[in-house]
């Protein structure tokens, strides 16, 4: 039952004390957060599995990239777990190191070395690698101005992986002009670009996440008309039409300080996840939140790891297994440690 089930789990957690930390992301359900150790954005996640040296195991609530993340900034002997193998990300999965290598051939032929490469966190230990290698750097939503900042000052181009939402809304807010941007299509090897190519600033690799791109300029409309004093407040993996509409965008991390610090009685209209969105609900009583998109949005492998998985997982730990252990090859580490060392000595 859940209630064994939940039993269970705090038992673990109390016998194993430090020797095991559960870093969850704000997009966790219930029945998972509750346990974690920690709630926090990918930033601010990454930023713990980093510091803390205790624990021997950290399971990780959350998608399958944060977990290598964790696995990278983390020492030999300690272990990161994930506690359903399937819970990846759609968006990561857009990008893998073989288009990115082929991309990359054909980008430095037409700009030589004036390019540097940046990566969402939101992609796989390889693309990581390939990205420190070429001396780029790992962003999240938290810090993704300071870093493509920080990439004007070292060359006069980026590459931006995976998410051309990011990349597009965070260039744009640093006043470079929609017309400086050009589309790197995966699939057909093509650069999408209208224009002489050294007017190009920004590449934006064609990738999304397909949780925010259902928040639409039609939700937004709507929530106009029938709620003329909400707030409307965006993660920027959403669509630029729907950020350039929305009142304020900002990380996981951004959007709870902003519902949290709202005057009472305010109104609100989220663009994000849903259970966060929920939550938010609920742990905001005196305030009206709604889900910018009536439909919610839930991310479906986030959502994978539901308190049957975190029990098991935990199980399977306490029985000495490596089930479901995530391992990135000290070859791809490496580099990626590089790519994202860059990025966590600027915020
Ligand atoms: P942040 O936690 O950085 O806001 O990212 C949201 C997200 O989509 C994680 O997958
Ligand atoms: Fe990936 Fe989007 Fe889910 Fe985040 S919300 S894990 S970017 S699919």
């Amino acid at each position: 039952s859940t209630e064994e089930l939940e039993q269970f789990v705090w038992d673990v957690k109390k016998s194993l004390g430090k020797r095991l930390f559960i870093p969850g992301h704000h997009y966790q359900k219930d029945e998972v957060i509750q346990f974690a150790d920690a709630r926090g954005d990918s930033l601010q996640l990454a930023q713990l599995c980093e510091q803390n040296e205790e624990a021997e195991y950290i399971v990780f609530c959350g998608v399958h990239f944060m977990a290598e993340t964790a696995d990278i900034l983390t020492t030999k002997n300690q272990k990161v777990f994930l506690p359903d193998m399937r819970a990846g990300c759609s968006m990561a999965d857009m990008a893998d190191i073989h288009q990115t290598e082929r991309a990359w051939e054909q980008l430095t032929k037409l700009f030589g070395s004036t390019i540097l490469p940046l990566t969402y966190v939101n992609s796989t230990a390889a693309i990581k690698s390939f990205v420190g290698k070429n001396e780029g750097a790992t962003v999240t939503s938290s810090n993704a101005e300071k870093m493509v900042k920080w990439a004007f000052e070292q060359k006069e181009r980026i590459l931006f992986l995976p998410d051309q939402h990011l990349g597009r809304n965070t260039a744009y807010n640093l006043g470079v002009p929609l017309e400086k941007m050009a589309v790197w299509d995966p699939i057909k090897e093509e650069l999408l670009y209208e224009g002489p190519i050294e007017e190009i600033k920004v590449i934006l690799w064609k990738g999304h996440c397909s949780v925010h791109e259902n928040f639409t300029v039609q939700n937004v409309a709507q929530v106009r008309e029938q709620y003329p004093d909400m707030r409307i407040i965006v993660h920027p993996e959403c669509r630029r039409e729907v950020v350039e509409l929305a009142d304020e965008a900002g990380s996981t991390k951004y959007i709870i300080d902003a519902i949290e610090k709202a005057e009472k009685g305010t109104s609100w209209a989220i663009g994000t996840e849903m259970n966060l969105v929920k939550r938010l609900i609920k742990e905001n009583p005196d305030k009206h939140i709604i889900s910018l998109n009536p439909h919610m949005c839930p991310c479906l492998t986030m959502n994978r790891i539901d308190l049957p998985h975190l029990a098991w997982c935990l199980d399977s730990i306490v029985q000495t297994g490596t089930h479901n252990q995530i391992t990135v090859t000290e070859f791809d580490a490496q580099n990626a440690r590089q790519a994202l060392a860059k990025m966590l000595e600027h915020v």
